[in-house]
Formats: structure tokens, sequence, C-alpha cells
């Protein structure tokens, strides 16, 4: 069966009630196309979202969930209220958790840990800042974040990561074919050695990917999907990425 690419779009701190509408018409327009499509609203949609999308193949995802299952942890989320308001994905190691929130790669790994407990699929982030690249870190930066935010008793296929060069977030800037590829080249490298190659995740790209460029990035050997950011806000915008996977 061929491989069919996910297109995750990450809402981050954006959508209201109104914006449900956005969801529908995604929903509907999706069925003609042949990409995963997934959603992750903003936890305050996450049962509305849920109650639009049953029947529809469109995944549904939270953008972060808490290391521990309950207790006093004021403001957090649970992978478990996660998966109760209808995701079964969750991004962990967002570079705007890791850096808005000062996220260690280790607090990523125990975050990836409650997620599987809960029966959520993580999608984990890494990527590298501008400095770090301009440092000629990214290699070292790279392995040591799949290093450290892959707990051990991981297996393979229960996971993504996503590709992120930070400086590539939100600033129109996408990395070029050649820095994709050779990003990849590292990570697909370090996940084959240590899961297999057979068994070794998905592994997806993210950082401005818009209408323009995203057939472009998809056709990249090892590009299983793309997780976008600002164009899954409008299905004017997003729905030009699900059909260039087609
Ligand atoms: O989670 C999505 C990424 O941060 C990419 O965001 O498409 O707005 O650059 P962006």
């Amino acid at each position: 069966m061929p491989h069919r690419h996910l297109i995750a779009g990450n809402w981050k701190m954006n959508g209201v009630k109104a914006s449900l509408a956005v969801a529908e018409v995604i929903a509907t327009q999706s069925r003609s196309h042949s990409a995963r499509v997934a959603l992750f609203p903003p936890a305050t949609l996450l049962p509305l979202m849920a109650d639009i999308l049953k029947g529809t193949d469109i995944i549904l995802g939270g953008q972060d969930c808490h290391h521990a299952d309950s207790g006093a942890y004021t403001g957090d989320i649970s992978a478990a209220m996660l998966k109760d308001a209808g995701a079964s994905m969750v991004i962990l190691g967002h570079s705007e958790r890791r850096h808005g929130h000062l996220e260690p790669c280790a607090l990523v790994a125990r975050k990836v840990q409650a997620a599987l407990r809960a029966g959520l699929e993580p999608i984990i982030c890494i990527g590298e800042t501008l400095d770090q690249r301009q440092g000629g870190l990214t290699i070292p930066v790279l392995s040591r974040q799949l290093a450290d935010s892959l707990p051990e008793e991981l297996k393979g296929r229960e996971f993504q990561v996503s590709y992120e060069p930070v400086w590539a977030i939100g600033t129109g800037l996408i990395a070029s074919d050649a820095q994709i590829l050779e990003a990849f080249a590292l990570i697909r490298r370090y996940l084959d050695q240590r899961f297999g190659a057979h068994v070794a995740p998905h592994l997806l790209y993210g950082g401005s990917v818009k209408a323009t460029n995203a057939g472009q990035v998809l056709a990249l050997e090892g590009v299983s999907g793309a997780l976008v950011g600002g164009a899954s806000l409008t299905a004017e915008d997003f729905m030009p990425i699900i059909a260039a996977a087609d």
C-alpha cells in the first residue's frame, strides 16, 4: 500500500468556538484527498471538535500534556484528559514549549511516557536554533535532542518525530531541500539504528510550510508529512497543503 502523508495542523494558541467552522470545511474537503489529516486545536476546543470530526478520518490531537497522570498541577492538562476529550495524538517537545517554557529533553521524555500510558501517539519535535545552526551545532543538537527526548522503552512505530528548525517556525523562512535532507539523514540514521529500519517512526517536517512550498517539501526523500502552524488556521491555506500530498 502506498504511504499516505500525514498533514498535521497545529493551531497553537489560536481558535475559539467560531473557528470550528474551519474544521468542518477541512473535514468535508479532505475526503477527496489521499493524505491523513490531523488537527491540533487548543485544548478548549477538543471535545467540540471531536464531535465535528466524528465519522471522519481526521485525527485529533493535543498540543502538549503534563508528565504526571493527575495531581496538583494548576493549569496543566494530562494525557488522559486529552484522550478523554477525543484526542489520539499529542505534540511534545515543540520548540515553543522547549524555549518558551524552558522544557528540557528529560521532561519531554517523561511527557512521552505519560502520553503512551494514556494511549496517545506522540509527535516529538526537535530542531536547532539559528545560533546553533550558524555555530555549526545542528548535528550535535539534533543528536542530543533525539537521545534525551526519546525514553528508553520506545519500540519504534508508536510515535513520530517532527524536524522543526526553530528559525523556520513562523518566519516564512523554510529550510532548503539540502538542509532538510541533511537533518533527515541524521535523524533517520539514529532512528534506524535504535529501532530498526522496518519499525522506525515516521519523520515529519515543520517550519513555514505553506501552499507554495508544500509539494516540494513532501516530495523530498523520507518526508512522511508536515506539521503546519500558521497555514493550518484557515481552510483556504490548509487545503492546498493537503492537496499537495496527493
Ligand atoms: O507546529 C508547527 C510549527 O511550529 C510550524 O509553524 O508553520 O507557523 O511555521 P509554522
